[in-house]
């Protein structure tokens, strides 16, 4: 995805924030456009309240002069704008690509919209082509790997493993001092019930499919922006 489609679907879901919103900070490098071209209006006078769904957005928002809270501060958020890794026809997402992925679910499950920003080959008719980033405690890894390969298998990627990002050298910790493991599944057809198989496994703090998060999207293509919602 080139930059420029990155910074043109941040620019289009500006006109979706207005003055005294607060608002979800996404994490990636398209988030970082929108973070960007929010800072440039904070600097106008446009008033928000921001919560940032990691510490590299954190730090850039900082930066920028850009009014920061906690989800412990205030009860809810208007509008969490973000990046994902691929989208469906029915919104459900995969994220968490650039490991951020349980911040980015906590501040999505906390905002009143979820609007994803992203160039249009996100864009797919099912979710799997992106290995799906699994959050898991280092304590156990290699029983949560087996159970994860266990449900792998269940849900058809036979033969399956999960590898932990940073393999063979060191391993890659998330804000929260979590591994994350990517398990490539191939086509997902059922995404809810992969999410709770998932889930049941102890070791597992979360992973990057999103259902029933995002209702909207904006995806850039060389010939313009278009706006998807439910
Ligand atoms: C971060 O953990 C991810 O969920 C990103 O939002 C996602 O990977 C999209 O990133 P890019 O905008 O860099 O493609």
């Amino acid at each position: 995805m080139s930059d420029d489609l990155k910074r043109k679907a941040a620019e289009a879901a500006m006109s979706e924030v207005k003055s005294g919103m607060r608002i979800g900070l996404g994490t990636g490098s398209t988030a970082k456009h929108f973070v960007d071209l929010l800072g440039a209006e904070v600097a106008k006078g446009f008033q928000c309240l921001c919560v940032p769904t990691s510490e590299a957005t954190a730090a850039q928002a900082r930066g920028l002069g850009i009014p920061l809270t906690t989800l412990d501060d205030i009860d809810s958020l208007d509008v969490t704008v973000d990046g994902a890794d691929e989208i469906d026809r029915d919104f459900q997402l995969i994220k968490g690509g650039g490991g951020a992925l349980l911040r980015e679910k906590i501040v999505a499950a906390a905002s009143a919209r979820m609007i994803v920003i992203a160039d249009d080959s996100k864009l797919v008719e099912s979710l799997g082509r992106f290995a799906l980033p699994i959050e898991v405690n280092p304590f156990g890894l290699a029983a949560t790997e087996r159970a994860i390969a266990g449900v792998m298998a269940e849900f058809g990627a036979l033969g399956g493993k999960a590898v932990r990002q940073g393999e063979g050298a060191e391993p890659y910790l998330t804000d929260g001092g979590h591994y994350i493991v990517d398990a490539s599944f191939g086509r997902i057809s059922n995404a809810k019930a992969l999410s709770l198989a998932l889930l049941e496994i102890p070791g597992v703090v979360q992973h990057g499919l999103f259902i029933d998060l995002c209702s909207e999207a904006y995806l850039a293509t060389p010939k313009g922006t278009i706006k998807l919602s439910e």
